[in-house]
Formats: structure tokens, C-alpha cells, sequence
């Protein structure tokens, strides 16, 4: 479902954010990409979505070449994609519901296929009761619950999730977790960015861990492995 093969990402200014990193990821995996802030793990997400190029080496998402995309290819990459971020990324003048449905509205969804999918999409996340809210009424658990349910309008096979947790207390983290491996048992993909060393060693995935650029891990049921402060 993703490779990377030799992949380099130098940024303009020089910086080596990813040197050399090769990995294949599996239909259906459920991958932890673990590494100390700086280490290159955005650089891998922004990379996956064709939001930077990398300066050599090969990306394959669902059969699409990454790097050899041109402008107007970009759209059907998204839409292999749902991506989260620690910062959710909501319209904060839009509802629940509306910020779901938009992202279908985005991609030409029928009113009839939103109407059906995104009372699905926010009882899998357990929003059904507030959709009608805004995103500033919402704890910080729930509006990451309904970048979740955005991520996924539009089924995409990938669900990326960089550091979805960062923000949230404990055990709202762990619930937030545990929701992406349900939908990930549902058979979406899920690579998930983390400095979050709890949750890496409860739950026994396979993590990917990179430092200064390099990969320097590769574990099925890994552990964190860094030290944290
Ligand atoms: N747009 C950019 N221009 C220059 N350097 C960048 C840019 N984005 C990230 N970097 C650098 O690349 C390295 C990896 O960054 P990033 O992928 O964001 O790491 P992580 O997500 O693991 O914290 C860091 O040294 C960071 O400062
Ligand atoms: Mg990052």
C-alpha cells in the first residue's frame, strides 16, 4: 500500500530531513512511526501527500507514483489519504456535520451519499449527539473524534495520523488510539506519527523509528525505544 524506496528530503535551506529511508507498508497494516521531534516524521506525512517532492528515491501510495504526479493527479492522491493532525484543523464556523459533509462536498459526493455517510461515519466515533455543535464546543477529544470521521469520508484506504494525541490528556490519547485501531481493523492502513511512548508499548504494532533523518528501526512488535525527558 506505501513505499518508500531510497527516499532523500533535503529542504531548501539544506536541512537532510530524510536520508535514505526505505520501508514497505501492507494493505492493512497498523504502523507506528516513532522518532524525537526533529527526527523526519512529518517530512514523511507531507511526502505521503505530495505537499513536498522528495530530492531522489521513489514513493508508491496504492499503486501511484508519488513524485512523478502532476498538478491535476493530485486530487486522486488525496483521496487514497485521510490524514489527522495533533491541531485537528477544524472550520471552526461550520458544525460537526457540516465539516464532515464538506469534505465529501469537496470531492462531488451526491447529497444522497452524504446524507447516508456521515451519520455513519459520526456514530463509528461517537458524536451522533452533537453534530449540530460547534467545533468550539467540543472537548479536544471530540474535535479530534471528528477529524477522525473527516478523515474517512471519503473512504480512503490510508488513514495518516500525525501525532493525533499530542495535545490530549492521557487517557483521552488512549481512547483516541483506540478508535484509530478500530478503524484500522475495519481494514484501513494507519500509519501514525507518535512521540508517545505509552502508547507505542501498549500496543505492540509495528513501529518504524527514525532519528536525524534516518531509519534506524524496523520492528513488528516494537517498542518506543527513545528516551524521553
Ligand atoms: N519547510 C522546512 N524547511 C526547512 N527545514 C524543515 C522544514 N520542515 C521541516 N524541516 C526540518 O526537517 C527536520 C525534520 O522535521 P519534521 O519532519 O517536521 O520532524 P518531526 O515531525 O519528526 O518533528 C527538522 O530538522 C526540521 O527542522
Ligand atoms: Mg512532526
Amino acid at each position: 500500500m506505501i513505499t518508500f524506496e531510497n527516499v532523500t528530503k533535503a529542504y531548501d535551506n539544506g536541512t537532510v530531513a530524510l536520508d535514505n529511508i526505505s520501508f514497505h507498508i501492507d494493505k492493512g497494516e497498523f504502523v507506528f512511526v516513532v522518532g524525537p521531534s526533529g527526527a523526519g516524521k512529518s517530512t514523511i506525512t507531507r511526502l505521503l501527500m505530495h505537499e513536498e517532492l522528495p530530492t531522489s528515491g521513489s514513493i508508491l501510495v496504492d499503486g501511484i507514483a508519488v513524485q512523478d504526479l502532476k498538478r491535476p493527479e493530485i486530487p486522486y492522491l488525496r483521496r487514497s489519504i485521510g490524514v489527522v493532525f495533533q491541531d485537528f484543523r477544524l472550520l471552526d464556523d461550520r458544525n460537526v456535520y457540516e465539516n464532515v459533509s464538506f469534505a465529501m462536498q469537496i470531492v462531488g459526493a451526491s447529497r444522497r451519499e452524504i446524507r447516508r455517510q456521515v451519520p455513519s461515519l459520526l456514530s463509528m466515533v461517537g458524536l451522533s449527539h452533537k453534530a449540530k455543535l460547534l467545533p468550539t464546543q467540543l472537548s479536544r477529544g471530540e474535535a479530534q473524534r471528528v477529524s477522525l470521521a473527516r478523515a474517512l469520508a471519503n473512504n480512503p484506504p490510508i488513514l495518516l495520523a500525525d501525532e493525533p494525541t499530542a495535545s490530549l490528556p492521557p487517557k483521552t490519547a488512549f481512547e483516541i488510539v483506540e478508535l484509530i485501531g478500530e478503524i484500522n481493523a475495519r481494514g484501513t492502513t494507519v500509519v501514525m506519527a507518535t512521540h508517545a511512548k505509552d502508547i507505542v508499548d501498549n500496543m505492540k504494532k509495528r513501529v518504524i523509528a527514525i532519528e536525524d533523518g534516518l531509519l534506524v528501526r524496523d520492528e513488528v512488535k516494537g517498542g518506543y525505544g527513545f528516551e524521553t525527558r
